[in-house]
C-alpha cells in the first residue's frame, strides 16, 4: 500500500513538472522559431501566402498567422486546432512534427507575441552541425528537400547546400540582392544574426564540422 502511494506521488509529480515545464520556454521566438514553420510548411504551394489566401488565411506573415490565434488559448485558436491532434486536416500533405506543433502551442500560451532574437545574438558559433544546418532546416528545408527541391535545391544535406555555394547563389538569396530570387520566399529576410552566421561560415571554406 504505502509503495502504491509513492509510486503514486512520484507518478504526478513527473506528470506535472513535464507539463509545466512544456507550457513555457522563453526561448521560443515569434521570428526565429514559429514563423518559419508557417512559411516552409503552410505558405508554399499557392496555399496560404500573400497572393493565394485559402480559408481568408495569408500564413506568411505575423498579422495573417494571428486572424486564427486567440493569445494565451490554444484550443480557442483555429491554427492551432487544425494541426493538433490523430488526424488534423491542416497541412493537407503531411502532419507536422510534434516538435512544430508543441512550439506553436506553447508560444499561443505564452501570448502569441511578435517577439524576436530572444537568445541573443551568438556571434561565435557557425559550424555546420551546430548552427547552419539547424538555420536552413528551419527555413528552407521545407520548400527545398529531395521530393521538392526549390529551384533544383535540395539543401537537406550537406552537399546540397554546397551546390548553392558552388554556383554562387546562396548569398546573393539572402541579402535580398539584385539578380537573385528573395529567399525564405515569401517571407521575412533571416536576421542580421543568422545571415552573418552563415556568411562567416561560407569564408573559412564552408567546413563540414
Ligand atoms: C516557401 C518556399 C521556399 C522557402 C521557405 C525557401 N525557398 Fe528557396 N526557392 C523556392 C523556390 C520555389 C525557388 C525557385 C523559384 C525562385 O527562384 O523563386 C527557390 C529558389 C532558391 C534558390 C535559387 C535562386 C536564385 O536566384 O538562383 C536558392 C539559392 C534558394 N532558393 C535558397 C533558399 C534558402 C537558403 C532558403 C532558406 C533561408 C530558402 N531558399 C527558402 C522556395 C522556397
Amino acid at each position: 500500500m504505502k509503495i502504491k502511494i509513492i509510486f503514486l506521488l512520484a507518478l504526478i509529480s513527473i506528470t506535472y513538472s513535464t507539463c509545466t515545464s512544456v507550457a513555457y520556454n522563453p526561448d521560443i521566438c515569434f521570428q526565429e522559431n514559429i514563423l518559419p514553420i508557417f512559411v516552409t510548411k503552410c505558405s508554399m504551394n499557392d496555399c496560404h501566402n500573400s497572393a493565394e489566401h485559402k480559408a481568408g488565411y495569408d500564413l506568411s506573415t505575423y498579422e495573417g498567422i494571428m486572424k486564427g490565434v486567440t493569445p494565451y488559448h490554444p484550443y480557442q485558436s483555429e491554427v492551432y486546432n487544425v494541426i493538433r491532434g490523430n488526424n488534423p486536416s491542416m497541412p493537407t500533405d503531411q502532419k507536422l512534427d510534434a516538435k512544430d506543433i508543441s512550439y506553436i502551442k506553447i508560444w499561443i500560451k505564452m501570448g502569441a507575441k511578435n517577439t524576436s532574437n530572444c537568445s541573443g545574438c551568438d556571434t561565435s558559433s557557425y559550424t555546420y552541425s551546430g548552427r547552419i544546418k539547424p538555420l536552413i532546416s528551419t527555413w528552407c528545408v521545407g520548400c527545398h528537400n529531395a521530393g521538392s527541391p526549390g529551384g533544383g535545391y535540395d539543401l537537406s544535406t550537406y552537399s546540397g547546400l554546397v551546390t548553392s555555394i558552388v554556383s554562387n547563389r546562396l548569398l546573393g538569396t539572402l541579402n535580398y540582392s539584385a539578380g537573385f530570387s528573395a529567399m525564405p520566399k515569401g517571407s521575412n529576410k533571416l536576421s542580421d544574426c543568422d545571415i552573418s552566421a552563415v556568411t562567416k561560415w561560407i569564408n573559412v571554406g564552408y567546413p563540414n564540422n
